[in-house]
């Protein structure tokens, strides 16, 4: 039973539940008989535990929304002639580190005492999976009787010898697999255990099955970064080429020096102000609003790349401006003679005039009120 869990960081949650997914394919191929449920397995949300082909994972104090455990509380094993109950207890979440969805878990006081009682009944002998810190686990003890060995989890707690209190014995498991507990236990005198961690050498034969499981598991990971980075990529593509796209715009400013009968006529009209529209309802910085409130190089854009455009749009391009209507016109504004502007279409307006912000939009209607007098 060897499995070398490697340990990289996982800078985002995909990645960090393709792992886990990983982890729990290993322990079921290794054979697992019970998994107490710790807090920080609850950090991938609990749809990834309840998996069909999940662990058989157990805890008596994690519940739904209603009420109702999620997990069987406990699950009964033979060893030997022996009849053994090992019970789950899932530690206190921290807020900050889970996304607690749809569970709540519950305090040990009040949940505990009656899963000892049916256990005692059914079984010889009690295992307890506990994810509390020892000075927990020492108060279960002197409470409560009948338990012979408590396994507690959690990293931050090193390798802590074994303790018996009170006939209980509380033992700490290793860390990210790297270890095989390895623990001689006579239930009528826990004192006399023998416990030792042995460490899976790199050197140890490997289980063909489980480093299949790694090896796909890390493929899995890698392609998944692959693609992020190559989504990056593409984005910062798309947020240059529409950034050169602005370019070819000058602004309505530039414009109104030489045009300046029609610059003051669009100055009365709702188009000049529509930023302002938006400001002053808190909507300019708002992306699913800047797009037709704002003066864009018509048609060339694509959503996507509209969507990389600076927030902090360039001050002559707010509201609807000359080159809305009339197209890019930095090159006609630096040789007019040369390079013609267009004159709107009905395509034009409607680009921005659609039904579900302009009900009844109507280009033979709306175009003499926005018309540039000659
Ligand atoms: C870039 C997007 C966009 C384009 C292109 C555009 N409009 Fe508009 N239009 C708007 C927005 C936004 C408003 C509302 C502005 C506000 O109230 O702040 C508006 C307002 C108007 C109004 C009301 C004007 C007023 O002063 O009462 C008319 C009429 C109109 N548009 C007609 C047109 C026509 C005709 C065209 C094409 C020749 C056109 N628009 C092109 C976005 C656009
Ligand atoms: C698809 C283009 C488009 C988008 C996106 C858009 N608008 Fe507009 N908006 C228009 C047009 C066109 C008009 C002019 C409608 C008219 O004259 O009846 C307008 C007018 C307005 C008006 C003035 C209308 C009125 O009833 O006084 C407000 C306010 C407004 N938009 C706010 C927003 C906000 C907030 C968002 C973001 C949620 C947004 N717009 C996104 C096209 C758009
Ligand atoms: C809402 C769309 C729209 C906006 C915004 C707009 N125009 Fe126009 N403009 C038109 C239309 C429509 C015509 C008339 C085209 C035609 O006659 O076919 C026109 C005509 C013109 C003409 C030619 C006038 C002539 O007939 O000789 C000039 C010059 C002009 N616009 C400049 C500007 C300038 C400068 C701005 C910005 C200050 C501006 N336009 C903003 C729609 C617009
Ligand atoms: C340096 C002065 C100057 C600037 C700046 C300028 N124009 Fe013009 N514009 C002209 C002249 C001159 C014409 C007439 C060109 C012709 O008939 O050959 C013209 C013509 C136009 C026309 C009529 C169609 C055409 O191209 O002949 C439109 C529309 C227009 N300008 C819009 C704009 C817009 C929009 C801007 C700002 C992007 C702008 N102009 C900036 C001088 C200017």
């Amino acid at each position: 039973m060897l499995f070398r869990q490697p340990v990289l960081p996982s800078r985002t949650l995909a990645a960090a539940r393709l792992k886990a997914e990983g982890i729990i394919r290993a322990h079921r191929q290794m054979g697992c008989t019970a998994a107490g449920i710790a807090p920080l397995d609850l950090a991938g949300g609990l749809d990834l535990l309840l998996s069909k082909k999940g662990l058989p994972w157990i805890s008596l104090n994690l519940v739904d929304d209603k009420g109702k455990h999620l997990f069987p509380a406990r699950i009964l094993t033979q060893a030997g002639d022996l009849r053994v109950s090992i019970l789950g207890l899932t530690g206190p979440v921290r807020k900050t580190n889970v996304r607690q969805n749809g569970y709540r878990v519950l305090d040990w006081q009040a949940t505990l005492p009656p899963a000892l009682e049916e256990a005692r009944q059914e079984a010889d002998m009690i295992i307890l999976l506990s994810s509390y810190p020892f000075r927990v686990n020492q108060e279960i003890a002197r409470r409560e009787k009948g338990i012979t060995l408590i396994l507690q989890a959690g990293i931050l707690a090193g390798n802590m010898a074994p303790r018996v209190i009170d006939g209980t014995l509380i033992c700490q498991t290793g860390s990210r697999g790297k270890y095989l507990g390895v623990l001689d236990l006579d239930r009528q005198d826990p004192s006399s255990c023998r416990n030792r961690f042995i460490a899976l050498k790199t050197t140890l034969p490997l289980d063909r099955q489980v480093e299949a499981i790694v090896r796909q598991t890390m493929r899995q990971v890698n392609e998944l970064h692959r693609r992020q980075l190559a989504d990056q990529r593409r984005q910062r593509k798309e947020q240059q080429q529409a950034r050169q796209r602005l370019k070819m715009l000058t602004g309505s400013a530039i414009c109104s020096g030489c045009h300046q009968r029609q610059a003051a006529f669009w100055r009365r009209t709702r188009h000049a102000t529509a930023w302002q529209t938006l400001a002053v309802r808190q909507r300019q910085f708002d992306r699913d609003c800047q797009s037709c409130h704002v003066t864009l190089p018509a048609g060339t854009l694509t959503r996507a790349e509209i969507r990389t455009l600076p927030l902090n749009f360039p001050l002559e391009l707010r509201g609807v401006g000359c080159e809305a209507c009339h197209g890019p016109g930095r090159k006609h504004a630096a040789d007019p003679a040369g390079n013609h502007l267009r004159r709107p279409v009905a395509s034009t307006c409607t680009r921005c005039h659609r039904d579900d912000h302009d009900t009844a939009f109507s280009f033979a209607d709306k175009l003499p009120l926005v018309r540039c007098p000659p």
